[in-house]
């Protein structure tokens, strides 16, 4: 038996590849939020990073979902990760479903995880209130143990995160940590790392500068939907929340102006510049002025991926083409990592 209670040497440096994994949920619509405070960086990342992006059906059904629409999901994220400029050459785009390694090390994982971490991962906490309570999926409260299998079974090192998931990846670094104690087995996963998101990482409601752009908010006026059409986009642009006061000179005017920011902000990640660049242009000009600029710039910026998207969409046999490659190039990966990780914990082996 391991002696747990002996003071661990420090552990050798990780010296495997490095490898970027993230994973989108294929529920419901993906919101501008998801466009640019994800995609657009995934796109980033795959000049600098080996990258694995993963469909997470897995995760998606700790809450019901129609299986009649599960699949065609699945096949729009995918199509959005195309549409948005993944390169599925250079990227593997996969559905987590079809690779059982994720499974299969969620389970060692939940014999290493302890209940009282997961009982304080917020997301859970807030999920699980209410007047459903007790009747919750086990797999919602398991949820990250599932995303720290996601990323181990391919050993990656980089996680690109927004803050609400800040909390999932360090319990996946407590995960591999502690695995890595517990079978004595030093530098066998590495800590994975957030990739910080830079600008653009929070995209905010349309309707209040102070919540989260969400497409589990009733209001569709508070989210621009990637596949929206170009008049809604720019009516709900227009229609935003915002206050009477000319925009800033500076980055500093925008404290405590949570929508001001909030469409600044969005403007200069769609325009790839900074937010004092957007205030050098509009600075002391109004939302008059400033609103029909930016609903341009949207529409121009997301129409042709909405336009990709519903093309692939239309055709699911070049989608299916990316995922079946994908998964097949995913398990290559994971399956001499998870024989490792059996020998590790010495379950018999042919
Ligand atoms: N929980 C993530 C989210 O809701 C999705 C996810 C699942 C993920 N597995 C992952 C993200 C692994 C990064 C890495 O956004």
């Amino acid at each position: 038996m391991p002696d747990l209670t002996k003071p661990v040497p420090a552990a050798p440096a990780y010296s495997g590849p490095t490898r970027v994994f993230s994973g989108v949920q294929p529920s419901g619509s993906l919101h501008l939020g998801n466009y640019l405070g994800a995609l657009v960086k995934f796109v980033a990342m795959q000049d600098s990073h080996e990258c694995i992006f993963c469909v997470v059906d897995l995760h998606a059904i700790t809450v019901p979902q129609d299986p009649e629409r599960l699949a065609a999901q699945t096949r729009e994220i995918a199509a959005a990760y195309l549409a948005s400029g993944v390169d599925p050459k250079r990227s593997i785009i996969f559905p987590q479903s079809a690779v059982t390694a994720h499974a299969e090390l969620a389970w060692i994982f939940n014999c290493v995880a302890r209940m009282g971490w997961l009982e304080r991962m917020t997301q859970y906490k807030e999920k699980s209130q209410g007047k459903d309570a007790e009747n919750i999926s086990v797999g919602l409260f398991d949820y990250p143990v599932l995303q720290a299998a996601d990323i181990l079974a391919y050993k990656a090192t980089h996680v690109p995160v927004g803050e609400d998931q800040k909390q999932h990846l360090e319990l996946s670094r407590d995960i591999a940590g502690r695995f890595n104690r517990e079978f004595n087995a030093p530098d066998f996963f590495p800590l994975p790392e957030p990739l910080h998101q830079g600008p653009g990482a929070r995209i905010m409601s349309l309707r209040d500068g102070s919540k989260k752009m969400s497409k589990s908010d009733p209001s569709d006026a508070s989210r621009i939907n990637l596949l929206d059409e170009a008049d809604s986009i720019a009516k709900k642009i227009k229609r935003a929340t915002s206050d009477s006061e000319p925009l800033p000179e500076t980055v500093d005017g925008l404290k405590g102006r949570n929508e001001a920011a909030n469409l600044v902000g969005i403007y200069a990640v769609l325009a790839g510049q900074t937010e004092a660049d957007v205030l050098r242009e509009f600075g002391g000009k109004g939302f008059g002025v400033f609103k029909p600029a930016l609903a341009e710039l949207a529409v121009a910026k997301l129409g042709p991926v909405a336009t990709e998207m519903r093309r692939l969409m239309a055709d699911p046999a070049e989608v299916d083409r990316v995922l079946r490659d994908g998964a097949d190039r995913a398990r290559a990966i994971a399956a001499p990592i998870m024989d490792d990780v059996r020998r590790v914990v010495g379950f018999w082996r042919p």
